[in-house]
């Protein structure tokens, strides 16, 4: 079954061969805000029963005791799947291959490591009977202390932080330039554990036919969940079906297949019908990945001109007892600032919680709200400007690399950011400016970052006789557009127009699509898109210019363009068949091509590839009451090619929210007896709502980057949240003269600064 979404929802606007750039509305956003888009949970095939998971109230220790007896025979309760019944699986779940496998949770035995941790799944016949039921269990436990907080045990390196970084880089001698800097800062800034709060839980529909398994639930990455489900019970990926055509956000927590969703195939392998799991707000808390702790510890030199010479960034975190994932934040430091030394390096402790995970801009967001106030501080010590210390300190050619890259776009950035914001005008000295309520004002910058990533990604291109194209891709759409952009892309790549091709995704049935993670999905799968629409269509030009009855005959195919279902000679446009007539004369009903993509690996040795931006933050706090509000931001942002600006535009926005709930909002705060979060849900837990969410604007500048891909696209999806979050403190700073360097900034940080 393809996904509800119709070609009519197309503006009629759209002009031939330019469907790219153009701000085509949502594709699919009539059929959400109507209801009719089917998320995962929306499925209910027949004789489908409710899943309700179990889950551990300690954090470290063993289920001594569950009464399986008292649930079992609650009304309408079917079965109790434990450690003791669970289906065999082919894999062990705690094997790890690769670092994109993740160690889980399937009950495959009585310990206990993080709270929130599945010890039990309770199948009903209703979802309040498999709820009742699961709280008839009563579980006993023998409890060990929890480990917990940065300081839990003995910390070590870690042998690679993030995707296989190296923990500790370094160029040039940053101890002796430290030691020669005649303006120096060394601050220490903590950032909380966070979790991905997706709107829509991790949720899942499984079914199975013999061994055969037909799945609904939301995934950035359709082809690593079937490989991973395929390894688990020991089926080919061919056998799986995995539809996934929106997801209500996933931030990196819906990368990779969870344990909970694999423990509701287990669940419908165990009843032998279909089963619906849907995880609960705080049991999102634990099993799905977080992001870390940080403590970061900040060192830097420079000399009496305001020009950096050293950079020393040292991160601490946390991952769990039993698996890796480190945040990998001081690699903040790589990109942005040239100072002829570097130092950038990592430790980390394991405690008991769920292992972290990939977590909007990993590293980048963490690493930068604290490199961005260090540089805030460095230049206050160098009595300057904060954005002309940033003017003169910004790399030309990628500090640690020493690779070129687009650093002209990031001084545009800069330049048009502070003319739109009025940056001009602010007082270099903090706590100078009151609003007519007589609230302290403070305005903050900070730069942007996030590197121009490509994964691998296929895609099948068909042309059609009447005159219609088909492109075929399994991509994700997590809310970010895709359904609309790919779209275009793939008009653009067939030579129609989009209203005359049929975009089929978001299902694992199609051509990989690559993984939706690290703002790569659009190059990725865009690249993959395209290729395959460049392919069909040489292939179409090979029939024409061959042959003789033909107007374009003789052109050759790099003689021909594409454009509005017909193939124009180059040369002289009067010129041109349609793709019909070609079709029809060489008597085939369609043609097919395929397309594939993967960074360019020539590419890459030579040039380091980011998207940059300038992000300019105002906030106004209350001097007796320290309650503080951001007002105004103003994001510009180089990325590459825009293939559809209100989608990117509404992207940058959730980047820079993002930001302004990482400095303001964000925080798991931890029982450190229990080990568990103490406000896992969404009262306790603050995002930002709509009152907190200030006036926005994000410019685009224009930035035409010949070495990421052919089309020039670099991600949007994250880079909004790395100079937000650092504009914010610092505005906050700027508004208080209170320079609180523990994220994030609360009430009593403003009106008792001697805590701090
Ligand atoms: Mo993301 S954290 O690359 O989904």
């Amino acid at each position: 079954m393809t996904p509800e979404i119709t070609l009519t929802q197309t503006p009629a606007h759209v002009r031939h061969g330019s469907n790219v750039g153009q701000p085509l509305t949502r594709r699919d956003g009539v059929l959400k805000v109507t209801g009719g888009a089917r998320y995962a949970a929306d499925n209910h095939p027949a004789g489908m029963l409710y899943a309700v998971l179990a889950v551990s109230s300690i954090a470290r220790g063993r289920v001594t005791f569950l009464d399986v007896q008292a649930a079992t025979s609650h009304p309408g309760v079917v079965d109790v799947m434990t450690p003791a019944n669970r289906p065999p699986l082919a894999e062990d779940p705690d094997a790890k291959t690769n670092p994109f496998m993740f160690r889980l949770d399937l009950l495959q035995n009585d310990q206990v490591r993080y709270a929130n941790q599945p010890i039990a799944v309770v199948i009903a016949e209703t979802l309040e009977a498999a709820t009742e039921g699961a709280a008839l269990l009563s579980p006993q436990y023998e409890a060990q202390p929890a480990r917990v907080g940065l300081d839990a045990s003995e910390s070590f390196v870690p042998p690679a932080v993030g995707v296989g970084n190296p923990a500790k880089v370094q160029r040039g001698d940053v101890e002796a330039a430290l030691a020669t800097a005649s303006r120096r800062i060394d601050a220490t800034y903590e950032t909380p554990a966070q979790y991905h709060n997706a709107m829509e839980p991790h949720a899942i529909v499984a079914a199975w036919d013999g061994d055969a398994l037909s799945i609904d639930t939301p995934s950035q990455g359709l082809a690593m969940a079937q490989g991973r489900i395929a390894g688990l019970f020991g089926i080919s990926p061919e056998k799986i079906h995995i539809r996934s055509p929106f997801l209500g956000g996933g931030f990196g927590s819906k990368g990779l297949i969870s344990g909970p969703q694999i423990l509701g195939i287990m669940a419908a392998r165990l009843v032998g019908r279909p089963v619906k799991l849907v995880l609960r707000r705080e049991q999102m808390y634990g099993p799905v990945g977080h992001r870390a702790p940080t403590r970061q510890t900040l060192r830097i030199g420079a000399d009496r001109d305001g020009r950096l010479s050293a950079i020393d960034h040292h991160a601490k975190t946390a991952t769990s007892t039993f698996d890796d994932f480190f945040e990998p934040a001081a690699d903040a430091s790589h990109t942005l600032y040239a100072s002829p030394a570097i130092a950038t390096s990592h430790e980390a402790v394991r405690v008991d919680t769920g292992t972290p995970l990939f977590m909007r801009a990993p590293g980048e967001a963490t690493g930068s709200i604290a490199l961005e106030s260090a540089i805030d501080e460095a230049a206050q010590a160098c009595g300057m400007d904060p954005l002309a210390f940033r003017l003169k300190n910004y790399a030309e050619v990628e500090p640690i690399s020493g690779k070129p890259f687009s650093s002209k776009a990031l001084r545009e950035c800069y330049a048009q950011g502070a003319e739109r914001f009025g940056w001009a005008r602010r007082p270099l000295a903090p706590r100078q400016m009151r609003d007519h309520d007589g609230l302290l004002v403070g305005w903050g910058v900070g730069t942007a970052t996030f590197p121009a990533l490509m994964f691998q990604a296929e895609a099948k291109a068909v042309l059609r006789q009447d005159g219609s194209g088909v492109m075929e891709i399994g991509a994700h759409d997590m809310g970010q557009g895709a359904w609309t952009a790919l779209a275009q892309i793939a008009a653009d790549g067939l030579g129609l127009d989009i209203d005359q091709v049929e975009f089929r995704s978001g299902t694992s049935d199609l051509p990989d699509g690559g993984i939706a993670g690290g703002s790569a999905h659009t190059a990725t799968a865009g690249m993959a898109i395209h290729n395959a629409g460049a392919d069909v269509v040489a292939r179409l030009a090979d029939l024409a210019t061959t042959d003789d009855r033909s107007p374009l005959f003789g052109a050759g195919n790099a003689g021909v363009i594409a454009r509005g279902g017909r193939l124009f000679r180059r040369d002289d446009e009067s010129r041109s068949e349609s793709y019909s007539d070609i079709l029809g004369r060489a008597g085939l009903a369609e043609i097919e091509g395929q397309g594939k993509s993967a960074a360019d690996q020539a590419a890459q040795s030579t040039y380091a590839m980011h998207a940059h931006g300038a992000v300019f933050a105002e906030v106004k706090v209350d001097p007796d009451l320290g309650q503080m509000r951001v007002t105004r931001v103003v994001g510009a942002f180089a990325a590459g090619r825009i293939i559809n600006p209100r989608m990117v535009r509404s992207q940058l926005f959730g980047g820079m929210i993002w930001g302004v709930s990482f400095a303001l909002h964000e925080h798991a705060v931890m029982d450190r007896r229990s080990g568990r979060t103490l406000n896992a849900n969404l009262a306790e837990y603050h995002v930002p709502v709509n009152a907190d969410v200030p006036s926005m604007e994000a410019l685009m500048i224009d930035e035409h980057d010949p070495h990421v891909n052919a089309l020039g696209i670099k991600g949007v999806g994250e880079i909004g949240i790395t100079g937000t979050a650092g504009a914010v403190a610092n505005a906050v700073w700027h508004a208080t003269g209170i320079r609180v360097r523990r994220f994030p900034i609360k009430i009593e940080d403003l009106v008792m600064p001697a805590s701090h």
